[in-house]
């Protein structure tokens, strides 16, 4: 890597300011912010190991959720702090402050091999500014600056990326963490020169959101595999009948560029040939935002080219799982960035999770190396239950689309080269 990493640095008694993105799901039960996935701070947990026997003075830096410069109690990180103790077997102090005296003088009294996790920078609306005087105030707290926020790093905000230039400015080394070595050596290097056949999965519900994902891979991909409601765009982009299926009839020009391009470059690129369907119905109820909700019944396979007018494609079909299960099972490297429908809802996952189960016997018994980019492709690989079954995981979700777009992150681009 191009970039100093947390190997390069001589961290003993040295001040060790570490920016990790511990935005993890929580939820409040009888009064309580409990978290819903450790993920992230096990993630983590690697590089603070490396930094603790080093004897480094660890102080995490972090964001939780977006309270806008506001103390809301509950996205405070002192949950965070019990969770990370627990996991990491050794003490982790918690300062309600990130910046200031407070904050200074429980720096000044950690050990060397200590950890303490500051309060969420995000109570100040000068680390999502990138505030100057705010990171100066951040850097008041550093010898070094160690970025293992992957997931934060396409933000340029003071925690992720001012800080790191004074530090630097100083002369301090600022280098990535352990899981943010990983996360640019699997989402970068690996799909840079992939072993092939290298079949790319995408889906997700808009086209817009990857439409820059899939210009760069189709020119490194061998197959592209398209799902989710995304395929509604592409359907009605070659002329198919897609009847109440959400859709942007804005991007049809987009995905039929996309067509062409795969056309030209010779490449695989499919679109499902059949679908799970179901009808929308109004409930006559409103939603928190005051929408109304549909409830989606009768679900049907539908394997004609056009959808029934009152009907919405909610997974790809039996057909359809088996051609692209087929196709990973030929891959030497997967990558897959969205699910293939509603999986949330058990009636519609069956696409998702059997393209979740080809990835996996893919990795275990052909060798194929299956990197999985992140946000909901992650959560439907846990919810299979094959969480430990692929090669990597990405703990990112727009830093990860960003990255593979190829992208430079800003939390990345301030780190020390090597
Ligand atoms: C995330 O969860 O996507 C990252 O932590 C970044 O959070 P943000 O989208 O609120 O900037
Ligand atoms: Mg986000």
């Amino acid at each position: 890597m191009a970039k100093l990493t947390v190997n390069d640095l001589d961290v003993r008694g040295k001040r060790v300011l570490t920016r990790v993105d511990y935005n993890v799901p929580m939820e409040e039960i009888s009064g309580q912010m409990v978290i819903n996935d450790a993920t992230r701070i096990k993630e983590t947990l690697p590089t603070l190991k490396l930094l603790s026997d080093k004897g480094a003075k660890i102080i995490l830096i972090a964001h939780l959720g977006r309270p806008k410069g506001q103390r809301d109690p509950s996205m405070s990180l002192r949950p965070v702090a019990s969770k990370l103790q627990e996991m990491f077997g050794r003490p982790v102090a918690f300062v309600d402050d990130c910046i200031g005296e407070k904050a200074e003088q429980a720096v000044n009294q950690l050990q060397n091999g200590q950890i303490l996790l500051l309060e969420n920078a995000r109570y100040y609306n000068e680390e999502e500014a990138n505030d100057k005087a705010f990171a100066e105030k951040l850097a008041k707290l550093a010898d070094l600056y160690v970025n293992d926020a992957f997931g934060a790093a396409h933000r340029a905000h003071a925690s992720t990326e001012g800080v790191a230039r004074i530090v630097a400015a100083r002369g301090g080394k600022c280098a990535a963490g352990l899981l943010m070595e990983r996360e640019l050596k699997f989402l970068g290097d690996e799909l840079e020169h992939p072993a092939k056949p290298f079949v790319v999965i995408l889906g997700g519900a808009k086209v817009s959101d990857k439409i820059n994902v899939i210009d760069r891979l189709i020119q490194k991909a061998d197959t592209i595999l398209i799902g989710g409601a995304m395929a509604y765009t592409f359907k009605m982009a070659l002329g198919m009948k897609i009847g109440r299926s959400l859709v942007e009839p804005d991007k049809v020009h987009v995905a039929k560029d996309a067509l062409e391009k795969a056309k030209a470059r010779g490449i695989k690129f499919l679109i499902p040939k059949d679908n799970l369907v179901a009808t929308p119905v109004n409930t006559g109820k409103l939603n928190k935002k005051g929408k109304p909700v549909f409830e989606l019944q009768n679900p049907r396979l539908n394997s004609t080219p056009d959808f029934p007018d009152d009907s919405e494609g909610v997974d790809i079909g039996a057909a359809t799982i088996a051609q692209y299960s087929e196709e990973v099972l030929r891959a030497k490297t997967i990558l897959w960035n969205g699910p293939m429908g509603l999986f949330e809802d058990p009636r519609f996952a069956e696409g998702t999770f059997a393209i979740a189960r080809a990835v996996c016997e893919a990795t275990e018994k052909n060798g194929a190396k299956s990197i999985i980019g992140g946000g909901d492709s992650v959560k439907a690989i846990h919810n299979a239950g094959l969480g430990d079954k692929v090669t990597f995981m990405s703990t990112g979700g727009g830093a990860s689309l960003e990255f593979l777009e190829g992208k430079e992150l800003p939390g990345v681009a301030a780190l020390s080269n090597k």
